[in-house]
């Protein structure tokens, strides 16, 4: 009997190839949650660029990929993971230091990103807010970061923290600042500042520490990131590149993070 091809896609049998790989990933996410989600995830979002340069295109192609993969895991942590806080590293302090038409493309790209979005985060329930001085970015950005703060302030389905020229060290002088104004005006005692106080003096005063932070592309550093917020983080660190990240490496490091015991200093109970 000769052998018979089928011929056709397989969706055009009837058959969905991604079905499996559907499944498994709604069970992960099944699983995690009833595990119990980490609160916050912060993320440094590193190797855009190398993401580039392995494909020999621009470094600013490799911010564009570097924002799809933005998109993609806002609306699923947001979606399907229902993750309460997402920080998200998008320029640091020191990022100045790069070549102008750099640091322009990734201005415009963010100003571009929060305009699409806007809709999306309103329908969606994402709530924008914002860590770093907005000083100085540029105005448009500025206005546009603020009408984004304010018009999706009462949204609570996912606060998405948006690291803005931001930097640890800048943000702990500039809280150490404000308390040394309020006691020199005798609004409070020196000896009232407690780590409340400091805490609630960070731009992430509203804000719970992160229970899980990850970095992309090898680099195994915190670099100015969240240090005060990060003492009782677990730390996940993946060689993926920025613009590869996606969901399921999501789901792995929550997976990660779920099968570490976390002490907060003490010990557990029956040692
Ligand atoms: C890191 O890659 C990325 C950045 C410094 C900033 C830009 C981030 C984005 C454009 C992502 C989008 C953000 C949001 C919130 C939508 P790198 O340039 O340091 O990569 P490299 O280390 O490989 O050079």
């Amino acid at each position: 009997m000769p052998i018979r091809f089928v011929t056709g896609t397989l969706q055009g049998a009837g058959i969905n190839p991604c079905r499996g790989l559907k499944n498994r990933m709604a069970e992960s996410i099944e699983l995690i949650r009833e595990r119990g989600l980490p609160k916050h995830v912060a993320i440094i979002m590193d190797g855009n660029g190398r993401w580039a340069r392995q494909r020999g295109l621009p470094r600013t192609t490799g911010h564009q990929a570097g924002t799809q993969a933005a998109e993609r895991l806002i609306r699923f942590a947001c979606r399907d993971l229902r993750l309460p806080y997402l920080t998200l590293f998008a320029f640091s302090t020191e990022n100045w230091a790069r070549p102008k038409n750099e640091v322009d493309f990734i201005m415009d790209l963010l100003d571009t990103f929060i305009t699409e979005k806007l809709a999306e985060f309103e329908r969606e329930g994402v709530r924008v807010v914002v860590s770093g001085d907005l000083a100085p970015l540029p105005d448009k950005l500025r206005y546009r970061v603020e009408g984004a703060i304010e018009e999706t302030a009462e949204n609570s389905r996912l606060v998405l923290n948006i690291a803005l020229n931001y930097g640890s060290h800048e943000e702990i002088v500039r809280a150490c600042r404000q308390i040394a104004e309020r006691a020199l005006s005798t609004e409070i005692d020196p000896a009232e500042i407690d780590e409340q106080m400091l805490a609630s003096s960070l731009y992430t005063a509203e804000i719970p520490d992160p229970d899980l932070i990850i970095r992309t592309s090898g680099e195994m550093r915190l670099s100015n990131f969240l240090l005060w917020q990060a003492a009782y983080a677990e730390l996940y660190f993946t060689d993926t590149l920025w613009p590869d990240f996606g969901p399921e490496e999501l789901v792995r490091a929550i997976t990660e993070y779920q099968e570490r015991e976390r002490r907060f200093g003490a010990v557990k109970e029956e040692e």
